[in-house]
């Protein structure tokens, strides 16, 4: 076949078939890629998101540290199994305010993208310091140390302002309060109304790890108690049209 023949050029010249191929994937990543810097936004905004609180922000950078993402994954899948498993399937505008985004690709233990509210504080002080009282079998280490190092909000500003640089719409009041509004989250017998004024009332206040004094595991808890828990999705209709 004449069509055949003409290929037959193409596969016995190597470098033909290179510089083809290399067009071939050029247009058809250009295809892909374009179309991106033209969207005026390629993430739908989603009602009820806000950043992180001072102090869920350094629960995040613990998450990170401790490398938790290892075993958990931030991401729920728009599959059967997942969504009846875990919750609504994930929204991108659900990590906007990520840096870097947690969604990770490994699951020795259960997806965290919406573990916010499903225990008390008290029982994730008690799966922390030693996950197999609760779940005997479980590989998760030990992380009772979280619940003696006390925690201090002396960079929070500037960390906030870093995540400002990178499109986090941090206001200057926010970061001027960092240090105020981190305490407050965690003491529900204070004055908590700047902090809920700036972040909404979404905004969990308690004594997380039960102590008197702030320590990391208070951070910890502050965090994973409000993953997945800003958009409500008894009102979410997603929108259909992008
Ligand atoms: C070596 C893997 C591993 C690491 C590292 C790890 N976990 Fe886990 N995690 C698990 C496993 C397995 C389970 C399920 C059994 C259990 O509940 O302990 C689990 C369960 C959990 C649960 C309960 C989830 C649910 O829906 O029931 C939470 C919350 C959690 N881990 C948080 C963390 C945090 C926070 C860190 C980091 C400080 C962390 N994990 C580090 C393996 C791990």
């Amino acid at each position: 076949m004449a069509f055949l023949d003409k290929h037959k050029i193409i596969e016995k010249n190597a470098t033909l078939l290179l510089v083809l191929s290399f067009l071939v994937v050029t247009i058809g990543g250009l295809v892909q890629i374009v179309p991106l810097f033209y969207l005026q936004n390629t993430i739908e905004t989603v009602q009820g998101m806000r950043p992180y609180t001072p102090l869920e922000l350094a629960g995040r950078d613990i998450f990170i540290r401790e490398g938790c993402y290892v075993c958990h994954s931030q991401m729920i899948r728009p599959m059967r199994d997942e969504v009846e498993r875990y919750g609504h399937y994930s929204l991108a505008a659900e990590s906007e305010y990520d840096h870097p985004f947690q969604w990770g690709s490994k699951r020795t233990g259960p997806d965290l993208a919406r573990v916010g509210g499903k225990y008390s504080n008290s029982w994730h002080v008690d799966h922390l310091s030693n996950p197999q009282v609760i779940v005997p079998e479980s590989v998760m280490p030990k992380y009772a140390f979280l619940a003696t190092t006390p925690i201090d909000p002396q960079y929070m500003a500037q960390e906030m302002s870093t995540h400002r640089m990178v499109g986090v719409p941090y206001t200057d009041d926010e970061i001027t309060n960092a240090k105020a509004d981190f305490a407050a989250q965690d003491n529900p017998d204070g004055d908590s109304t700047g902090l809920i004024a700036r972040y909404g009332n979404k905004v969990t206040v308690a004594n997380f790890d039960g102590q008197p004094e702030l320590t990391e595991m208070d951070a910890l808890v502050a965090y994973l108690q409000m993953l997945g828990t800003l958009v409500d999705f008894s009102t979410f209709t997603p929108d259909a049209s992008r």
